[in-house]
């Protein structure tokens, strides 16, 4: 029986929002306290924007610890970053005032293949484990097929094993979504997963009772800190 992590339900909206920017920023703030920087990996979707526009407002730290704290993707959408689904577009829309940095994920005027590549190479960066890069963070989410990252039901990027970032087609989508795989997901230090609805919720409670077959469960066969965050 894989290790769930630890579950925090909250009560409401409200409650749900600070819960998740508050244990954002204190596995950010624990961080900063042993490290000069922070590698933290964001997803897209509409979940986090909330809890971005959160951190953006609420004081939450100083700009000098922002400044320390650097943004890449989980995924990415292969559309330019002003484009409405851009993952990139509307976090940093929100976090923009935040002196941090962040790292484009698909540069749509290179391509799908580019950024790609791009994108392995700027991995080679961070601090790696087991030869796989480990950031300090990934902020996952949960589609209601059970899919995390860009790494959806019955797609190939579920048995990527040696590439770190990957295009993967996605045909429910009829689209090709650019993700981190389950290699860089597991070498995460922390993983934290937030989601809301019911839908989400029933696969969670499937999730802990055993069921692999969701993309999320694989998401957990890291050695790694895990908290969801739900209501
Ligand atoms: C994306 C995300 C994706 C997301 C889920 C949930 O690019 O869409 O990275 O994995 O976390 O689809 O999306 P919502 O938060 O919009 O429900």
């Amino acid at each position: 029986m894989k290790a769930i992590g630890k579950l925090i339900k909250a009560d409401h909206a409200d409650e749900w929002l600070t819960l998740s920017a508050k244990c954002f920023v204190d596995i950010v703030k624990s961080c900063l306290s042993k490290n000069d920087f922070v590698n933290v990996a964001i997803s897209g979707g509409s979940t986090p924007l909330k809890i971005f526009a959160d951190l953006a407002e609420g004081n939450y730290m100083q700009g000098d610890d922002w400044k320390r704290v650097s943004f890449y993707w989980v995924d990415e959408r292969t559309v330019s970053a002003d484009h409405p689904d851009s993952n990139y577009g509307n976090a940093c829309r929100i976090l923009k005032n935040l002196p941090s940095s962040f790292f484009l994920m698909y540069d749509h005027e290179k391509g799908v293949e580019d950024s790609v590549s791009e994108y392995n190479k700027l991995l080679e960066r961070l601090p790696e484990k087991n030869g796989v890069p480990s950031f300090d963070l990934i902020l996952l989410g949960m589609g209601n097929d059970g899919h995390t990252a860009s790494l959806f039901p019955g797609t190939k990027g579920l048995d990527e094993t040696r590439r770190w970032v990957i295009a993967n087609e996605v045909p429910q989508l009829s689209t090709t979504r650019i993700s981190l795989s389950f290699p860089v997901l597991h070498h995460a230090k922390e993983l934290l997963i937030l989601m809301n609805g019911q839908e989400k919720l029933d696969i969670l409670k499937e999730v802990i009772s055993g069921v692999t077959s969701y993309p999320i469960s694989k998401a957990l066969d890291g050695e790694n800190e895990k908290t969801w965050i739900f209501y």
